[in-house]
C-alpha cells in the first residue's frame, strides 16, 4: 500500500494567506466586536492583545513546530516524536486535536450559513424598508426555521467539503489566494466608509481608552477564550497547516505574522462597525445580534448605498467563514487519508456526512430542540442546548486543554535540540524567552484559566 504523497505550500506567502485565512473568521468579524462591546471596550482590547502576545504567539510557534517537524497530521504528529512519554497521553491529545475542530465545525457551519442567507437577502433587497424592530424579527425568523438553517448549513458544509476534497494546491491554496485578497479589499472599503461617514473619534476612544476598573477575572477569561478561538489554537488547524511548511521558512516570523494580521482584522472589523453604529445611535451592546440585527437597521437607514455595503459586509463574513471552515476540516481529512488507503475526496465526503448529521441537531437546537439540554444534569452544562454543549466542549474546554497540554509537550517532552533547530533562532535571548513562556507561563496561565472555566 502506497502512502499518500505529503504536499507542501507553494511558498511562505501562500502559507501565510492560508493560516491568516484560518485565523480570520467569524471570530474576528462577528464575535470580537460584540464581545468588546459587552465587556466595556478598551480594557478588554488591551487584555486581549496582551494574551495574544504572551500565550498566542508562543503557542502558534509550538503548534507550527509540531506540524513542521513531523510533516504529519495532528494524531500521527503527536505519535512521531521520539521519546515523548507518556505516549498514551499524547495519543489522546492527538485525537483531541482532530475532534475539536470537527466539533467547532458543527456549529460554525450553521453560523456560516446565516452569513450566506444574509448576503443573499441583502442582495435581493429583503432588508429594504424594514419597519421598526423588523431586523430583530427577521433574525428570529431565520433561527426559528429548521428548513432555512439546514439548507444554508448544508451549503456551507458542501462548499467546505468541495474545497478540501481537491487537496492542498488546487483546493486550499486556490481558495485562499482568491478569497483573502477579496476579504482585505472589502474590509478596507468598509472601514474607510465607516470612518468618513460615522463617528470615528468615539469608536477610537471606545476601543483604545481602557477603563481599568472594568478588568475582572471574567473579563480575562473571556479575552483568553476569544484569543484562542480567533487564532485557531488548540484545534489542529495550525498544526496541520504547519505540516505543509518547508524547512526554509521561519516559524517565529510566521507566528508573529498570523497573530498580527488576525488582531489587525479584529480591530478593523471594530472600525467598520462601531463608527456607523454610534453615528446611527443604535444599541452597540446587542450581543450576538450586533452584526445580524443592528447592522441591517443601519444599512437600511443609509438607503441605496446601504444595500451595496450590506452585500459587501455579509460577503466579507462569508469569505472569512469559508477560509476558516476549510482549516477546521483539513486536520481530520489529512489524518484519515494519510495511509493512502482511502482517497482524500472520499474521506472529505464521509466527514462532511458526519458533520451534517450532527449539524442538523445543532440547527434544530435553535428551534424545535430549544428546550433539550443533553447534559443538563451536570452543573457545568445546565441550561445548555445541543449547540451550546458542543460549543462549550470544543471551543472552551478541550480547546484550552489542548493548548495547555501542547505547551507541556513542547516545553517538557520534546527534546530541546529539536525545538532549538525548528525555531531557527539559535540559542538566543528570543529563543530563551519563548522557551520560558512555553515551559512555565503558558501552562500555568492556561491551567489557571481552565480551572476557572471548569470550577
Ligand atoms: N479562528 C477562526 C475565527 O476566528 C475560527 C477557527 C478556524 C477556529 N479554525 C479554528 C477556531 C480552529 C478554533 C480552532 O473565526
Amino acid at each position: 500500500m502506497q502512502e499518500a504523497k505529503h504536499e507542501h505550500w507553494s511558498s511562505g506567502w501562500t502559507f501565510l494567506l492560508a493560516a491568516v485565512g484560518s485565523a480570520v473568521g467569524l471570530g474576528n468579524i462577528w464575535r470580537f466586536p460584540y464581545i468588546v462591546a459587552e465587556n466595556g471596550g478598551g480594557a478588554f482590547v488591551l487584555i486581549y492583545m496582551a494574551i495574544v502576545v504572551v500565550f498566542g504567539i508562543p503557542l502558534l510557534m509550538s503548534e507550527l513546530m509540531i506540524g513542521r517537524n513531523s510533516q504529519k497530521p495532528p494524531l500521527a504528529a503527536m505519535q512521531s516524536f521520539e521519546g515523548s512519554k507518556p505516549q498514551m497521553l499524547w495519543n489522546a491529545v492527538g485525537w483531541s486535536y482532530l475532534l475539536v475542530p470537527m466539533g467547532i465545525l458543527t456549529f460554525y457551519s450553521v453560523v456560516a450559513g446565516w452569513t450566506l442567507d444574509y448576503a443573499l437577502g441583502m442582495g435581493i433587497g429583503t432588508f429594504n424598508n424594514l419597519p421598526e424592530g423588523g431586523s430583530a424579527t427577521m433574525f428570529q425568523d431565520l433561527l426559528a426555521s429548521p428548513v432555512k438553517l439546514i439548507f444554508w448549513m448544508t451549503l456551507s458544509i458542501g462548499i467546505t467539503v468541495g474545497i478540501v476534497a481537491r487537496g492542498l494546491k488546487s483546493g486550499l491554496e486556490k481558495t485562499v489566494k482568491i478569497l483573502m485578497p477579496a476579504l482585505f479589499i472589502i474590509l478596507i472599503i468598509l472601514v474607510l466608509y465607516a470612518s468618513i461617514t460615522g463617528d470615528f473619534a468615539r469608536s477610537f476612544a471606545f476601543m483604545f481608552k481602557p477603563d481599568f476598573s472594568k478588568i475582572t477575572p471574567e473579563l480575562v477569561l473571556m479575552a483568553a477564550g476569544q484569543a484562542f478561538f480567533s487564532l485557531s489554537l488548540g484545534s489542529g488547524a495550525i498544526m496541520v497547516y504547519g505540516s505543509y511548511l518547508t524547512r526554509d521558512i521561519s516559524i517565529p516570523k510566521m507566528a508573529v505574522g498570523v497573530a498580527f494580521a488576525d488582531t489587525a482584522v479584529a480591530l478593523l472589523a471594530g472600525f467598520a462597525i462601531f463608527p456607523i453604529v454610534f453615528a446611527f445611535g443604535v444599541d452597540h451592546s446587542a450581543g450576538p445580534g450586533l452584526v445580524f440585527v443592528t447592522l441591517p437597521i443601519v444599512f437600511n437607514d443609509m438607503g441605496g448605498i446601504g444595500q451595496v455595503f450590506g452585500v459587501l459586509f455579509f460577503l466579507l463574513l462569508a469569505f472569512a467563514a469559508i477560509t476558516s471552515t476549510i482549516s477546521l476540516l483539513e486536520p481530520m481529512v489529512a489524518q484519515m487519508s494519510q495511509s493512502g488507503r482511502v482517497t482524500r475526496a472520499r474521506v472529505a465526503i464521509y466527514c462532511g456526512a458526519v458533520l451534517w448529521s450532527v449539524g442538523v441537531f445543532v440547527a434544530l437546537s435553535n428551534n424545535i430542540l430549544q428546550d433539550f439540554h443533553p447534559l443538563g444534569f451536570l452543573p457545568l452544562f445546565e441550561g445548555k442546548t445541543i449547540a451550546d454543549t458542543i460549543e462549550f466542549l470544543s471551543a472552551n474546554l478541550f480547546m484550552l486543554l489542548n493548548g495547555l497540554l501542547v505547551s507541556v509537550f513542547v516545553g517538557w517532552s520534546v527534546k530541546r535540540s529539536v525545538t532549538l533547530e525548528e525555531m531557527g533562532l539559535g540559542d538566543s535571548v528570543l529563543f530563551k524567552v519563548w522557551f520560558l513562556l512555553v515551559r512555565y507561563i503558558v501552562p500555568l496561565g492556561v491551567g489557571f484559566i481552565f480551572y476557572d472555566v471548569v470550577l
